[in-house]
């Protein structure tokens, strides 16, 4: 098993007024799956991706990512787990834009002290990995979005995670470039045995993994098996 989510509530609180934004929802996420959340808007599934990347604690309930009850844990043994586990992946790429595609896809491993020689290597089969070697030294701004969400990618599995978390990572590219991106979200998947929980409001987009999970007002009011893991 992944991770466990068991009663995990998450309200916030403005003045005098509280938001119940999680209302109780009980998921495991089994080690190489590939799981889809989709919902109406302000349904609660980025507030539910944060907990699972550690971003975000719940204010009740029981998280477990890999066995480890995560809210007995310290900031510094978290972001550990941020950085060594989880490879996250935004709707607008998120890369430093100062910084070329190779320097981007290394940043995760400068953060854990990997050496200089071995990063550099790390990060170029990364980029090879999403077919990018013959773009490492571009900017951001020098790529298309495919490009750009592909180098993201390349950043998030160049520590070798055990999961990938992604919130809309289609939603900004047409449908011909997010499907690429499922691709190559599949091919991790069933080669590398990295896991995918992606947050997606697109029906077509869901249809790529192994489950899709429907929230509705903050509880799983449906969930579908499309394939077999
Ligand atoms: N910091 C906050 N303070 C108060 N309310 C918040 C806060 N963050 C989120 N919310 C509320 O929680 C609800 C769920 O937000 P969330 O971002 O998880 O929705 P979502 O399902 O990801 O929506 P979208 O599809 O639009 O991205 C929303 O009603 C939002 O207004
Ligand atoms: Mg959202």
């Amino acid at each position: 098993m992944l991770l466990q989510l068991e009663g995990i509530y998450r309200h916030y609180v403005n003045g005098n007024v509280q938001t119940q934004v999680l209302k109780g929802i009980n998921l495991i996420v089994e080690k190489g799956e590939f799981v889809s959340i989709m919902g109406p808007s302000g349904s609660g599934k980025s507030t539910l991706l944060n907990i699972i990347g550690c971003l975000d604690k719940p204010s009740s309930g029981v998280y477990k990512f890999c066995g480890e009850q995560v809210e007995r844990l310290n900031d510094s043994q978290l972001a550990d787990i941020r950085n060594r586990s989880i490879g996250f992946v935004f709707q607008s790429f998120h890369l430093l834009k100062d910084l070329n595609a190779m320097q981007n896809v290394e940043l995760p491993l400068i953060y854990r002290g990997v050496p200089k020689n071995e990063r550099r290597k790390l990060a170029q089969a990364a980029l090879e990995s999403v077919g990018l070697s013959h773009r490492e030294h571009h900017r951001p701004t020098q790529l298309s979005g495919g490009e750009q969400q592909r180098v993201a990618i390349a950043r998030a599995i160049a520590g070798n995670p055990k999961v990938i978390l992604a919130d809309e990572p289609t939603g900004a590219l047409d449908s011909h470039t997010g499907e690429n991106i499922m691709a190559i979200f599949q091919r991790l998947n069933s080669e590398m045995g990295i896991a995918i929980v992606q947050v997606t409001h697109d029906e077509n987009i869901s249809g790529y993994g192994h489950r899709v999970i429907h929230l509705l007002d903050g509880t799983i009011a449906r969930e579908e098996t499309l394939r077999v893991i």
